[in-house]
């Protein structure tokens, strides 16, 4: 059966030196803690390297932010997937809705990504979600659709079920507005059918979709108590160990 995934997504906050003292902090304030769920956080790749070392992989997951939608070669400043996968980071957050909207990520970049980060071992958690106005328009379904097929649905099933799924309305990220828990479990729920659809039952049934979007403490265990809500990825609340292990524990 699917897991339950408390995921930080660091953004591009915190210098080496800060990031490896937020790692060391969480790794401890969990060494004593059996989570209910698997935690994992992504950060900046500069990061990668000395934080994989630093946690208790049976606990905490490490994962890039993004990856390079080519191999290797003359890309000046960009950061392969084996690269990523070189630092012991073993996940990377592919189609953010700030890096299809800032670095104009078309679907089919993101499928090369998601081709090169799978074929060099990592686990993508996708990222898929609606802006306002579509929300507005009852367009959420439609664009999510579009999101999962247009990147994803040439992969087979054996590569689809390796994915993590993350559903981040928009409207939500950094806003301090939540999806409610409805709107959460019914978007959650078409995702997870679409995956029946198109992959059959057991995988859509094995696949882990997390809500993102101003996902908090105070607010995650409504979240995650729906059935098809299988975790968060957190941006701002995973900035700080405790607000983050508030998060963790929400599954307990
Ligand atoms: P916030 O939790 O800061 O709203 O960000 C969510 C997000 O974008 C995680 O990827």
């Amino acid at each position: 059966m699917r897991k339950n995934i408390v995921a930080g997504n660091w953004k591009m906050n915190k210098t080496l030196q800060e990031g490896i003292a937020l790692a060391k902090e969480l790794n401890e304030v969990l060494a004593n803690e059996r989570p209910n769920c698997d935690v994992i956080i992504c950060t900046p790749f500069i990061h990668l390297a000395s934080v994989t070392p630093l946690v208790d992989s049976a606990k905490i997951g490490v994962g890039a932010e993004n990856c390079a939608d080519k191999e290797s070669g003359a890309y000046t400043g960009e950061v392969s997937a084996a690269m990523v996968a070189s630092t012991g980071a073993k996940y990377v957050i592919l189609g953010h809705s700030e890096r299809r909207a800032y670095y104009h990520e078309t679907p089919e970049i993101l499928k090369e990504k998601v081709r090169l980060a799978l074929a060099n071992g990592l686990t993508p958690i996708f990222c898929v979600g609606e802006v306002l106005e579509e929300r507005e328009a009852g367009k959420q379904n439609e664009v999510v659709y579009g999101q999962l097929a247009g990147s994803l649905f040439d992969l087979s099933a054996e590569d689809f079920s390796r994915l993590i799924i993350a559903y981040e309305p928009v409207w939500a990220i950094g806003t301090g507005k939540t999806a409610t828990a409805a709107q959460a479990q019914e978007i959650h729920a078409y995702i997870r059918s679409v995956i029946a659809e198109k992959y059959g039952k057991d995988v859509a049934d094995n696949t882990s979709i997390l809500y993102g979007g101003s996902c908090k403490a105070s607010n995650a265990r409504e979240l995650f108590a729906n059935p098809d809500v299988d975790g968060g990825l957190i941006g701002g609340a995973s900035l700080k160990a405790a607000d983050f292990k508030g998060i963790i524990d929400a599954f307990n």
